[in-house]
């Protein structure tokens, strides 16, 4: 068997989880990427023995890549995936899929048209903890579901991530898992708030007691 060629756009943070990973699959090889930032793109390159693809069009020139996994910031996904879908590559793209639901029914509708594969990570919509929710409440177990509740609360993250720019809009995600069961909400509600306007891990001396009385982060 011959393995699928890799080629992943994107080499931040988790891209070296995905590379690794890789290693356990012997129907997959990791063999390219890409990234619009040449430092980090030449040291995952070096770091995971691939090809670093000055840009998109030359990862996409590469006859060797078959899968090419999108692992770009949320803003660039639809676009990113376009392009390899329209070259004719397999995509599996980290979530969300588009930031918009008309392009990524376009996706969806492009990989079939095309016959290609096109896959996103699942954990928003088809985790175990949301499906067993959406289970429930289609079957009818749960009666009449009269509010919805959800909360992101993640403290702090960018006191431990070292890039934590993607986790500022999770929001939508319980949004989009609500619209997804499809259900008849009397009434869903949120709190939303921006308790802590400064946002920088290191340039920045907010401190944990309310954000109220912290001057805005000057960068
Ligand atoms: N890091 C995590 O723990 C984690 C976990 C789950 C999901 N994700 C998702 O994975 C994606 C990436 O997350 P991350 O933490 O690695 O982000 P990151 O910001 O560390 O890395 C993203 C990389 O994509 C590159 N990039 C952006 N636009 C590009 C483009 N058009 N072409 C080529 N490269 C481009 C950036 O230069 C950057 O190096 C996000 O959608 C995020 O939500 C991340």
């Amino acid at each position: 068997m011959t393995p699928l060629g890799i080629g992943i756009v994107g080499t931040g943070n988790i891209a070296g989880g995905y590379a690794r990973d890789a290693l356990t699959h012997p129907e997959i090889r990791l063999i390219a990427a890409t990234d619009l930032d040449p430092v980090r793109l030449a040291a995952f390159a070096e770091s995971h023995a691939v090809r670093g693809h000055p840009s998109l069009d030359d990862l996409l020139a590469d006859d060797h890549v078959d899968i090419v996994v999108n692992l770009t910031v949320h803003h660039a996904h639809y676009e990113v995936t376009k392009r390899a879908l329209d070259a004719g590559r397999h995509v599996y793209s980290e979530k969300p899929l588009a930031l918009r639901t008309e392009e990524a029914r376009e996706l969806a509708e492009l990989a079939v048209a095309r016959g290609l594969r096109l896959g996103c990570s699942p954990s928003t919509f088809l985790g175990e903890a949301q499906q067993t929710s959406a289970g429930l409440i289609r079957s009818g177990r749960l009666g009449t579901v009269r509010a919805v509740y959800s909360e992101v609360n993640w403290g702090r993250i960018e006191t431990w991530h070292p890039a934590p720019a993607p986790f500022f809009e999770v929001g939508v995600r319980y949004w989009s898992l609500r619209v997804g069961i499809r259900s008849r909400w009397t009434e869903a509600f949120d709190g939303s708030r921006v308790r802590l306007p400064c946002r920088s891990r290191n340039s920045c001396a907010c401190d944990d007691s309310g954000a109220r009385d912290v001057a805005p982060c000057p960068q």
